[in-house]
């Protein structure tokens, strides 16, 4: 018998347990053990009440008790967990996680601690889909070449609700987080941070980039209007958050950020919580990876298939899945240097010339204009529209930055790329 602590018995952790109850034929047959949930760990231990498992409020405890085999994280957080999956590791217990802000930042580390005691994070990234066994596994005969796609199940949600049914951002932020869709603290889904963490994660796996968060370009879906939606239909896009990681010569370029995206592109049919990645492998061509991105099920089943992997196999790490260094050489491209089309939106007053001073700093940036929208005025104000052919992003910064200065644009320009 193969014995279960879980720490942290929320949405993921209630649906862990009750896979593990519920689908225990099944998996005892896969992974050739009975595998049982001995105890949970959580803040409030009335919540799991109704559970079959020992409920704990102490951590450490459970990360010490001898008769655990398996330690799985599904609390959240970053330094407590980092310790608590280090004493794991330590006691010579094998650990299953789901999160991923603290592989974000202590991915390398773990790999290191962990050697040869497996650790798996298969739900870390989109939910239910096997995006991490996809590239780790499946793929691994290949140079990664991108990886493209929706990493976040919150913001795929609110997008699509607000460009189908035209419903406002905090209401369905609202939804969101009643499904369980969202982080503890949702401005890391909205601001992007979460999707960001997930790329992070796979581009550690196809690149061995070592990165952080705050060395890449991450902006979230928290501008996106209305007005940015009427354009995005007019002229065939869809608003997505992307997550993108390219190889460029000797450089990877990560980024996550909102984007207008063609309608016919299969990632634009993607929508509620469901993730799509799209990964390029130098043999295969394009792969592409389809399912709910959050949730307590699709989360689980993830989690649990680590389980069952590594009471079949004894699945040894690598973690990350190699152990010398994947490339030499490879660095993280300035995301200034990024080239790209955007869309721009600038709230002006409706005066005569101004339009003439804005196409003029435009062309001082060498800028060129695809197409242009001017709203009709509403009590001296109107709103401006723009679509740019392809430029860099610090020619667009610098644009953004003096627009901001003309006394007739009367908020910060708005800019979202169009992939
Ligand atoms: P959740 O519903 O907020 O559950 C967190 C659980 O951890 C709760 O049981 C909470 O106990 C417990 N907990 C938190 N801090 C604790 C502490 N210091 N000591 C003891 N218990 C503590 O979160 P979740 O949505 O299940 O997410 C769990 C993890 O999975 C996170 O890392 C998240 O990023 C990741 N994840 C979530 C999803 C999703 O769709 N929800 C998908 C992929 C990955 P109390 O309830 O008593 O406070
Ligand atoms: N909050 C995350 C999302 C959970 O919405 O995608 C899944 O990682």
């Amino acid at each position: 018998m193969v014995r279960i602590g879980v720490l942290g018995v929320g949405t993921v952790g209630r649906a862990v347990v009750e896979i593990l109850n519920e689908n225990k034929e099944i998996i005892t047959a896969r992974s050739g053990e009975e595998i049982v949930v001995k105890s949970g760990v959580v803040r409030d231990v009335s919540k799991i009440a109704d559970l079959d498992i020992m409920a704990g409020l102490d951590p450490y405890t459970l990360v010490n008790d001898p008769e655990i085999d398996i330690v799985v994280e599904l609390m959240g957080g970053i330094e407590l967990p980092f310790e608590l999956h280090k004493l794991a590791l330590k006691n010579g217990k094998a650990v299953v996680t789901a999160n991923k802000a603290l592989l974000a930042y202590h991915r390398y580390e773990l790999q290191e601690i962990a050697g040869n005691i497996p650790f798996e994070f298969e739900a870390s990234v989109a939910g239910g889909i096997p995006i991490i066994n996809a590239l780790r596994d499946g793929l691994s005969a290949n140079h990664i070449l991108s990886i493209r796609g929706i990493m976040n199940g919150t913001c795929n949600f609110m997008l699509s609700k607000m460009m189908k049914e035209g419903v406002c951002f905090d209401a369905v932020l609202s939804e969101a987080q009643s499904l369980g869709y969202a982080e503890a603290d949702p401005t890391f889904d909205v601001g992007g941070f979460d999707a960001a963490h997930k790329l992070l994660i796979l581009a550690s796996i196809a690149y061995g980039i070592d990165a952080k968060p705050e060395e890449i370009l991450i902006e979230g879906i928290t501008g996106v209007t209305q007005e940015d939606i009427s354009f995005a239909k007019e002229f065939g896009y869809t608003i997505k958050l992307l997550g993108i990681a390219k190889r460029d010569g000797s450089e990877v370029e990560l980024r996550v950020h909102a984007a207008l995206v063609k309608n016919e592109e299969m990632i634009a049919k993607i929508d509620g919580v469901m993730n799509g990645i799209s990964v390029v492998g130098d043999r295969v061509g394009e792969t592409l990876y389809y399912g709910a991105g959050a949730g307590g099920n699709a989360t689980a089943s993830a989690v649990v298939a680590n389980i069952i992997d590594i009471v079949r196999s004894g699945k040894r790490s690598p973690m990350l899945g190699f152990n010398h260094p994947l490339e030499e050489g490879l660095t993280l491209k300035n995301p200034d240097t990024i080239v790209s089309k955007y869309y721009l939106r600038l709230r002006i007053t409706d005066k005569p010339g101004i339009l003439a001073q804005i196409t003029q700093l435009f062309a001082g940036h060498t800028i060129s204009v695809e197409a242009m929208i001017q709203r009709p005025s509403e009590r001296e104000c109107t709103q401006l529209l723009f679509a740019t052919h392809e430029t860099r992003e610090y020619s667009i910064r610098n644009l953004i930055n003096d627009l901001e200065k003309l006394e007739a644009v009367l908020d910060t320009p708005y800019m979202i790329r169009i992939v």
